[in-house]
């Protein structure tokens, strides 16, 4: 096992670890749009598949989270049942992030029976261990509908900062945790009537008593990504609730109390995801093994429960489950200076519509290159072109495109024999050990973005060296600069492969290698002799009118028109 110098990877004893890394759970009531996946399956993937280059033990886990109120609401919108609700977004889930080549190790659904059992059978050491009970509570209730209403059954202003379409579990705005009768002025969601409060007995998961344990775990976590601990602490020294677990529709795992008719609230069985999707596997007792270490990749919306209230349920569970090592949050993507993504309004672009335009590796590059830990990113076509333009197509494309056919038209297609090399050449093949070296620290420590920068600027390195070596000037060099370019560029296929992996194959195979199969192989040195592919370029550049095209398609229309668009409610 190879051990770098990264600050999450030293160990004073050179222990070995295995990995748990999950992309948090998508909703299954909707197309995911770009924003999902920059922050959670594209990250996830490109951590674990560094990982697993390394050589080590690793399940990359994803699925769709399909249970809650979210999901009722939109099947009852559209006419159907949850089932054929998530039927459907599971198949569009799965082919989207599939294309965009996230290949997580199993993408699995919360709405599968084994996953009931998990839940239930952990909801037991839960209340064996003392931390759930039943209480009465006020709930509340529309008469028109005849039904309770949790969570996004209603909206309201929200007492903390006054946004007025608050919904009855979160406020998006200020991002609280909220019940549904804390809001102000709240309204049915279906009916948009104002519902009346009724008392019901409820379960409760009892918080507020891992207060202690979960603030000095959270403060012990110091590598964490500090908007997560941040957050975290200042919500704890605040003061931790009890959580209700119980909702009052169908769509969902069912409590199993007797006489109850409840189900859990969905950010009760949606984590639990992630173990009963590591069983799936056949690795469920890496959840319970201390070399394990638990990655997450979520969302910024997402801090509070992985932070505090999964962890809390896998101490009140008891039976060892490892704690988050890692909560790697990512902010917002925000589209075209700054409007937010909105379905209704056609802001924005989804998996599936991006799938269509580009190649993956476009999409995969240019996320990757505006991902942020500290503030909303943002999406703008005219970035995205000049980055695929003038990075991927100018500085990596041409670099390698220029190598190949030098070497097929000079060398017969075969790696030459280098002579001996000047102070460039060895600085040009310097750059390689130094990049890896940087790449490395930055990958083990989920600087993803800057990982990303340190390989461009090998290519850049390379793409510099060739222009100012000038082999077709340089007759009786070319042989040596040829060689040395092809390192560079062998070097730049396998710390790709994480990022761009199907970019990383194709490069493999036009220089004659095998697909990247251990992360050291980008320090081996290329052999004299070896036959090399026939090129072909790497990318097309993006023109302007297809930017101008997608730009209009894809603005969306102005609130007014899209609210008179929608259906009428029943
Ligand atoms: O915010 C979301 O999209 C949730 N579906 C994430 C769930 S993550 C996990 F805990 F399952
Ligand atoms: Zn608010």
């Amino acid at each position: 096992m190879f051990f770098i110098s990264g600050a999450l990877y030293y160990t004073a004893n050179g222990d070995s670890f295995r990995y748990i890394v999950t992309a948090a759970l998508p909703y299954v009531n909707n197309v995911p749009h770009l924003g999902h996946l920059i922050s959670t399956l594209l990250p996830a993937d490109v951590y674990s598949r560094f990982l697993k280059l390394q050589g080590n033990e690793v399940v990359y886990i994803c699925g769709t989270d399909e249970y809650g109120t979210t999901t009722e609401i939109a099947a009852l919108k559209q006419g159907i049942t949850p089932k054929e609700l998530t039927d459907k977004y599971y198949a569009i889930d799965r082919e989207a992030f599939d294309r965009m080549d996230c290949k997580p190790d199993i993408f699995s659904r919360t709405s599968d029976p084994a996953h009931t059992r998990l839940v239930q059978s952990f909801y037991e050491s839960v209340k064996k261990n003392g931390y759930s009970y039943k209480k009465n509570i006020e709930q509340l209730y529309c008469d028109r509908d005849q039904r309770f209403l949790p969570d996004r059954f209603v909206e309201g202003t929200c007492p903390h900062c006054g946004f007025e379409q608050a919904k009855g579990d979160q406020c998006e705005s200020c991002g609280k945790v909220l019940r549904p009768t804390e809001l102000i002025k709240p309204r049915c969601t279906i009916c948009g009537t104002t519902p009346h409060v009724r008392k019901e007995e409820h379960v409760f998961f009892a918080l507020s008593k891992l207060q202690d344990k979960l603030y000095k775990f959270v403060g012990a976590q110091t590598h964490w990504f500090p908007s997560s601990r941040n957050f975290a602490l200042s919500w704890i020294k605040e003061g931790l609730e009890d959580i209700d677990i119980q909702r009052d529709i169908k769509w969902g795992v069912p409590i199993p109390e007797a006489g109850s008719t409840g189900v859990f609230y969905s950010w009760f069985d949606a984590p639990l995801g992630y173990v009963t999707f590591t069983e799936q596997l056949g690795k469920g007792s890496w959840w319970h093994d201390s070399k394990t270490r638990l990655v997450h990749f979520i969302g910024k919306d997402n801090i509070a429960f992985h932070t505090m209230f999964f962890p809390g349920m896998l101490i009140a569970a008891g039976d060892n489950y490892v704690l988050p090592w890692m909560v790697a949050s990512y902010e917002f993507l925000n589209w075209e200076g700054g409007e937010k993504f909105s379905k209704s309004r056609g802001v924005g672009l989804t998996v599936p519509d991006a799938n269509q335009l580009y190649p993956a590796d476009y999409w995969r590059y240019y996320l990757l290159s505006i991902l942020t830990e500290k503030k909303d990113a943002n999406f703008s076509w005219e970035d995205f072109q000049a980055k695929i333009n003038t990075e991927l197509n100018d500085t990596l494309g041409n670099f390698l495109q220029r190598t190949l056919v030098f070497t097929q038209n000079s060398f017969g297609g075969k790696v030459p024999t280098p002579g001996e090399l000047t102070a460039a050449d060895k600085s040009a093949l310097l750059a390689i050990d130094t990049a890896f070296e940087k790449v490395s620290k930055h990958l083990g420590d989920i600087e993803l973005k800057s990982a990303l920068e340190e390989v461009m600027g090998l290519a850049r390195t390379g793409n510099q060296y060739l222009q100012a070596e000038a082999p077709w000037k340089n007759k009786e060099r070319s042989n040596t600069i040829i060689y040395v370019s092809l390192n560079v560029a062998s070097a730049l296929s396998v710390l790709l492969a994480p990022f761009l992996p199907s970019t990383s194959e194709k490069m493999r195979g036009y220089l004659g290698a095998k697909p990247v199969r251990d992360w050291e192989d980008a320090k081996e040195r290329v052999k004299a002799g070896r036959a090399i592919g026939k090129p072909e370029p790497l990318f097309k550049k993006i023109e302007a009118k297809e930017i101008a095209e997608y730009r209009k398609k894809y603005a969306g229309v102005p609130e007014a028109k899209a609210e008179k668009k929608k259906p009428e409610k029943k």
